[in-house]
């Protein structure tokens, strides 16, 4: 049999057959294997091309492929990648490279490449974004494994990354074993957040101003032509824009619980374990939490009255600019505590590889997240790599400073008015925790120390030393 061919591909979801048709486009040529066969003949109907090389058996697929054979793996996340692991070992040989695309766990990853290791078989756990849109034309791409693996994969990952217009890809090693797909994960948590804030903002919108679909369409379309600038924004808009054959908006058809598949939540839950709070990142999860739990919050609505405090209240229209503004701030605390988060991540796991400025660059096009901010965030990191936080730097600095009023009076129009704006409220509070010296924790120690005998330290001793209420 001739080993001729270039990648073997495995799993053809939605992800795997535009990452099979980016690959193609790229002059590579691509063995295809599926669990279910037929998807394989599916796709060739539709894309019959002799880049593509059918397979029916594990065995077949890897014998097809040029050495040392580099696989694609874009499986669901989870038991299905251990499975189609155990599939191919068999019949592949030291040297060659299991590269995992879905969404895994950073830390199944990391189990995962410790095991091949032990085979002498090169694992990258690759954490792609960009949707359907950015597999076919260009994604971020976020490798995490040795650099020998790197040097295996780097020229077929490079070609199917997102390019900027200055020639830059998206593309980057961002560690060993598991530190892609951890880096993927913080920009899930990321999104999470992003996607409650724009959320917030409709509500507010909605309910304050009264705003309808064309108007909010109209809105966001402008936002989007400012410093405001992100892919999230401009789907926004064009999401208010998607009506009914009866005309009416299809936006307010859609039911309002909020559905996961789980790296926001395991973005959190790593934040709890490193010790680097995300509440922004945690605030978006629990909120999609609480929206899915629509017949109990149907059930309360029609029990626990809202009782006002103001009233009389009318919101002009001008008051979009203030909810524009709180936003923006939001914004720039959520990617404070993600950053803190991820160079906090880089110091637990000794991912040395791990800058901010390369992060922000390659967010900078092809994933989700890519935004106007990214850029402003690469350029503090680059002015300064060791900057402690975000919020320090001279740049959003001075813009807090400017929205903070804003910011301030729509958490607390929102709160007023029993519009939940969990984002917004943890963002700022955040912003108030973190450029405080003066928080209340005093006490809480005092209360440790009351019950439990904890000590506590004192502001008038050196660090370290303990006390007790009652020695
Ligand atoms: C991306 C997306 C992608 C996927 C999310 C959706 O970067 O391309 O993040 O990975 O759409 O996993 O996640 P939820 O289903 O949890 O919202």
């Amino acid at each position: 049999m001739n080993s001729q061919v270039d990648i073997g591909l495995a799993g053809l979801g939605v992800m795997g057959e535009n990452l099979a048709l980016n690959l193609q486009k790229n002059g590579w040529s691509i063995a295809l294997f599926n669990r279910h066969e037929e998807k394989v003949q599916e796709f060739l109907k539709q894309h019959n091309d002799p880049s593509f090389t059918p397979c029916t058996t594990p065995e077949e697929f890897c014998k097809k492929l040029k050495t040392p054979r580099k696989i694609l793996l874009t499986v669901k996340s989870g038991p299905a990648v251990d499975e189609m692991i155990h599939l191919f070992i068999p019949h592949l040989e030291k040297g060659d490279v299991i590269i995992d695309g879905g969404n895994s766990d950073y830390r199944h990853t990391t189990r995962r490449c410790h095991f091949l290791e032990e085979h002498g078989i090169h694992y990258v756990g690759l954490g792609i974004s960009g949707g359907m849109e950015g597999a076919q034309n260009g994604a971020s791409l976020m490798a995490g494994c040795t650099l020998e693996s790197w040097e295996l994969v780097k020229d077929i990952l490079f070609s199917i990354a997102a390019k900027k217009e200055n020639g830059e890809i998206c593309c980057m090693r961002a560690g060993t074993d598991g530190a892609g797909h951890f880096l993927k994960m913080v920009h899930n948590g990321i999104e999470y957040a992003e996607m409650q804030l724009i959320a917030e903002t409709y509500a507010l919108l909605k309910h304050l101003l009264r705003w309808t679909p064309p108007q909010l369409q109209a809105l966001y379309k402008k936002w989007n032509q400012t410093e405001l600038n992100s892919y999230l924004l401009e789907i926004t808009a064009d999401i208010f824009s998607k009506t009914e054959p009866d005309g009416s908006f299809t936006i307010d058809k859609i039911l309002d619980a909020a559905k996961q598949k789980g790296t926001g939540q395991w973005s959190v839950q790593s934040a709890l374990e490193i010790g680097t709070p995300v509440p922004s990142l945690a605030q978006a999860v629990f909120a999609r939490q609480l929206s899915s739990m629509k017949e109990e919050r149907q059930r309360a609505s029609e029990i626990l009255d809202e009782v006002p405090v103001s009233s009389g209240n009318s919101y002009h229209n001008s008051f979009a600019d203030s909810i524009r503004m709180a936003y923006h701030a939001s914004r720039i605390s959520v990617y404070a505590q993600s950053f803190q988060m991820l160079k906090m991540g880089a110091k637990f796991y000794h991912w040395d590889e791990m800058q901010m400025e390369d992060i922000a660059s390659i967010w900078q096009a092809g994933c989700i997240i890519r935004s106007e901010m990214l850029h402003d965030i690469r350029t503090a990191y680059k002015n300064d790599p060791a900057l402690p936080n975000l919020l320090l730097s001279e740049h959003f600095h001075h813009t807090i400073t400017e929205y903070q009023r804003d910011w301030r009076i729509t958490a607390a129009t929102g709160t007023l008015q029993g519009i939940p704006l969990p984002g917004i409220t943890a963002a700022l509070h955040y912003y108030d925790m973190i450029r405080s010296t003066d928080l209340p924790a005093n006490l809480i120690q005092a209360q440790r120390d009351y019950f439990g005998y904890h000590g506590f330290e004192r502001n008038d001793h050196p660090r370290g030393e303990l006390f007790h209420l009652n020695p």
